[in-house]
């Protein structure tokens, strides 16, 4: 039996802001349990839910040696859905509204988090043969057990996965200061090390000091080794390329199941997603305040407000869709204001076209998942997206740009063949965007039947996380004998 360790800084159910929880709080799950222990490792956030907060029991309690500081670190565990999580406690570090605030507090609070888990392994007594670390705030780890920990024997045969959800987050400060909060070695600091830029780079020092890598989809991890999408660490990824792997995300078929989905009033599967489709969306509409009309074209969005989603391309089209005929969309996310704002504005001007919720709700989210036609996500760079997959799962058509993961998981629909199961535009442009729209819009309106074939095949795709957990159950494998 191999014993796996996940150290996030998110994991569903306990604490999401973005797709990252949703992967470690899923793909756990997954794994052939007969053949790998799971586990996973967490910040106790002063901002976790209550309920959650409530079933925690305390393991144990130690000091972290932080550079010169000693730190207190309470562990308490709880079980979700058959699986161990851990979490780390520390009332000065992990208090605040959010999980993460000013960067220059995130570097000391992830730093001290990375720390606490290493000595966490001796302490719970779970040595795992792999930590599965993930993203920037756990970039420390491999560091630390490099440079550290691997002097004292129990540390010596552990490996480290280090995994890049978004490469646009590194976590980078004054080398200075992460140098005296770590209290690691000199040589740590250097260009071969975790120094980028003359800033210290915790996302650099999981790519260094991991035995390997991976991103969440395969041409994401082409786009990362580019100067165009590496965010500056292109040369670094390019340099550790022979260590680099692209696997896609899947998404937790149990919870995004339109079969069973407790948040949703109409269940169905691809047989009878027709009739079933068409009641959700009248809730939709009734819910979102919009007239009911099941022949409206109805846009869905669920999304974190960042420019990286392509609000920009939205805000130039916006105005020019609403004033069509027979168009409806719904809008759920928050985020950056100008989107916000943006959002407010035309739901203002376009009270029966347009609604638009800014906050975060389960409940609204997988409505507009079961209710709309089709769903919108022209995303900058998207290192995979989830969303587009559940859409997908929903029978509701994705419109995306061809970038990242979204490249990978949604085939362009090809009138000639009546192949696909979405529609794509390459370019980052307002114009080839609309066109899509468009088209979409028109094989909706005019071709029913090719149009309900679209979603079907969609829906009949194979998005569950089976596949992938063989290639990281290959990965785990092959990281062993190293
Ligand atoms: P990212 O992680 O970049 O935000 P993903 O597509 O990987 O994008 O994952 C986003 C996840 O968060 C999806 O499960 C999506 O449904 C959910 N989500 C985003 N915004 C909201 C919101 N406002 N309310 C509910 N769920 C949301
Ligand atoms: C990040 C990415 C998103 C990805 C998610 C989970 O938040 O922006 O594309 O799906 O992580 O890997």
């Amino acid at each position: 039996m191999k014993k796996i360790l996940f150290a996030s800084s998110e994991a569903v159910p306990f604490i999401k802001t973005g797709g990252l929880a949703d992967v470690t709080g899923s793909l756990p799950k997954y794994f052939n349990h007969k053949k790998y222990d799971v586990r996973v490792i967490l910040p106790k956030y002063a901002c976790m839910e209550e309920q959650f907060k409530q079933q925690l029991e305390p393991v144990t309690e130690f000091y972290v040696e932080l550079g010169w500081r000693k730190q207190y670190a309470g562990i308490l565990k709880a079980k979700a859905d058959g699986i161990q999580y851990y979490f780390v406690d520390n009332e000065f570090y992990f208090a605040g509204s959010r999980p993460y605030g000013e960067i220059y507090q995130d570097v000391e609070k992830f730093a001290f988090f990375s720390k606490a888990v290493l000595d966490a392994l001796e302490n719970i007594g779970f040595l795992p043969d792999i930590i599965h670390c993930h993203d920037w705030q756990t970039g420390l780890i491999p560091v630390f057990l490099e440079k550290v920990y691997k002097k004292r024997d129990p540390y010596k045969q552990i490996r480290t996965i280090f995994s890049i959800h978004n490469i646009r987050f590194q976590g980078r400060w004054k080398l200075p200061e992460v140098k005296d909060v770590t209290g690691l070695p000199e040589d740590v600091f250097t260009a071969e090390g975790i120094e980028s830029y003359g800033e210290s780079n915790y996302l650099k020092g999981g790519i260094v000091y991991s035995d390997a890598v991976t991103t969440v989809s395969k041409s994401y991890a082409m786009e990362i080794m580019t100067q165009q999408g590496g965010e500056g660490l292109d040369g670094v990824l390019r340099r550790y390329g022979f260590k680099l792997f692209g696997i896609v995300n899947g998404i937790d078929y149990e919870a995004f199941n339109p079969q069973t989905d407790a948040y949703i009033p109409f269940h169905y599967t691809a047989k009878n997603v027709l009739a079933q489709k068409k009641k959700n969306k009248q809730k939709l509409q009734e819910a979102s305040n919009l007239p009911k009309s099941g022949d409206t074209f109805l846009i869905g969005m669920v999304s974190r407000m960042s420019f990286q989603k392509g609000f920009d391309l939205i805000a130039c089209m916006m105005e020019e869709f609403l004033a069509k005929e027979q168009v409806q969309v719904v809008v759920l996310g928050t985020g950056e204001e100008r989107y916000e704002q943006m959002f407010c504005y035309f739901a203002e001007k376009y009270p029966d076209k347009i609604s638009v919720k800014i906050g975060y709700s389960e409940q609204d989210a997988h409505l507009i998942y079961a209710g709309a036609d089709a769903f919108l996500m022209p995303s900058l760079f998207e290192p995979c997206g989830l969303s587009q997959l559940i859409a997908m799962r929903y029978g509701t058509a994705p419109i995306v740009r061809e970038t990242g993961g979204l490249k990978d998981t949604v085939e362009p629909y090809n009138k000639f063949t009546q192949e696909g199961t979405g529609f794509s535009f390459a370019n980052f442009d307002a114009k080839e965007m609309t066109e899509i729209l468009y088209s979409a819009m028109d094989l909706y309106n005019t071709q029913k039947r090719n149009w309900n074939d679209l979603l079907i095949r969609g829906m009949n795709q194979d998005f569950s996380w089976s596949g992938s957990v063989e290639e990281y159950e290959k990965l785990y494998e092959n990281v062993c004998r190293i």
